[in-house]
C-alpha cells in the first residue's frame, strides 16, 4: 500500500486520541522549543505533525508563524477542526517529506516527532536531511524525536529505524551540532510504554 494511502486510512478509521503516539501535552517537544529562546515571530515547522496537539500549544504560548506539514490530509483536517477559528493562523501543507520542496532558509525551527524513524531507506533519509539543510535557516534549531534503540520495532504496522542520540546525529552529519538529547517513556492510550529519544541540534551558522 502507498504510504499516503496507509496514513489516510489510519486517520480515517481511528480516533486521534486513540493512536499509540497520542499526547495530550507534548511536554518534551514544548520544553525544547521554548528553551531555544526563539521569538514569538519565529517560523516553526512541525514535520509530520498530523493531528498532534503541539500546534495548539504553540499558539497558546504565543507563536505566530507555525506550519504543520503531513502526508495525510485527513490528519490535518482533524487538527483544523479542533482548532476552529485558530486554524486560520496556521500554514497547512499536505506533502510527503521525502518528495516535497520547501522554501530556502525559511524556518527558524524544525520539529519532527515520530516521522524520521519511518524512513528506513537511506535515500529517503538523505532527501530528508538535504531538505533540512535547504529549508532551515543557518543557525536554526532542529528537534527530532524517534523510537529509541530499545524502543518498538514498528509503529502503525510499519517498520521503523531506531536510534540513540549519537546514531541519530550521525544521520544529520557534521553540519549539525548536537546540543542536547533526552529519553522519554511515552505512555500510549492503551497503557503500554514506548521508548523515545529526542535530539536537539543546531544547524551551523555559516552553512549554505
Ligand atoms: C506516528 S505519527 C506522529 C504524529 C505527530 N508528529 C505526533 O507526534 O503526534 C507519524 C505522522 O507522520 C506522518 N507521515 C508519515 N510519513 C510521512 C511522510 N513521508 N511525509 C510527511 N508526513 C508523514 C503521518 O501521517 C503521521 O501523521
Amino acid at each position: 500500500m502507498e504510504n499516503k494511502t496507509h496514513w489516510e486510512q489510519i486517520y480515517h478509521t481511528k480516533e486521534s486520541a486513540q493512536v499509540s503516539w497520542y499526547q495530550l501535552h507534548p511536554r518534551l517537544s514544548l520544553q525544547y522549543i521554548q528553551n531555544t529562546g526563539i521569538a514569538a515571530s519565529a517560523h516553526i515547522i512541525d514535520v509530520g505533525g498530523g493531528a498532534s496537539t503541539l500546534v495548539d500549544h504553540l499558539l497558546d504560548v504565543g507563536f505566530q508563524q507555525v506550519t504543520v506539514l503531513d502526508i495525510s490530509q485527513e490528519a490535518l483536517e482533524i487538527a483544523q477542526q479542533r482548532l476552529g477559528e485558530r486554524a486560520k493562523s496556521i500554514a497547512w501543507l499536505e506533502a510527503d517529506i521525502t518528495k516535497t520542496i520547501l522554501p530556502h532558509h525559511e524556518y527558524d525551527l524544525w520539529h519532527d516527532r515520530a516521522v524520521f524513524h519511518f524512513l528506513i531507506n537511506q535515500e529517503d533519509r538523505q532527501r530528508y536531511v538535504d531538505l533540512v539543510k535547504e529549508a532551515v535557516k543557518p543557525g536554526g534549531h532542529i528537534i527530532v524525536a524517534t523510537f529509541a534503540s530499545d524502543g518498538p520495532e514498528s509503529c502503525s504496522g510499519l517498520e521503523v529505524a531506531r536510534y540513540d542520540p549519537q546514531s541519530l546525529h550521525n544521520e544529520f552529519g557534521a553540519g549539525f551540532e548536537l546540543l542536547d538529547s533526552a529519553h522519554e517513556e511515552h505512555q500510549t492510550p492503551f497503557g503500554t510504554e514506548q521508548k523515545f529519544i529526542y535530539c536537539y541540534c543546531r544547524k551551523q551558522a555559516l552553512q549554505d
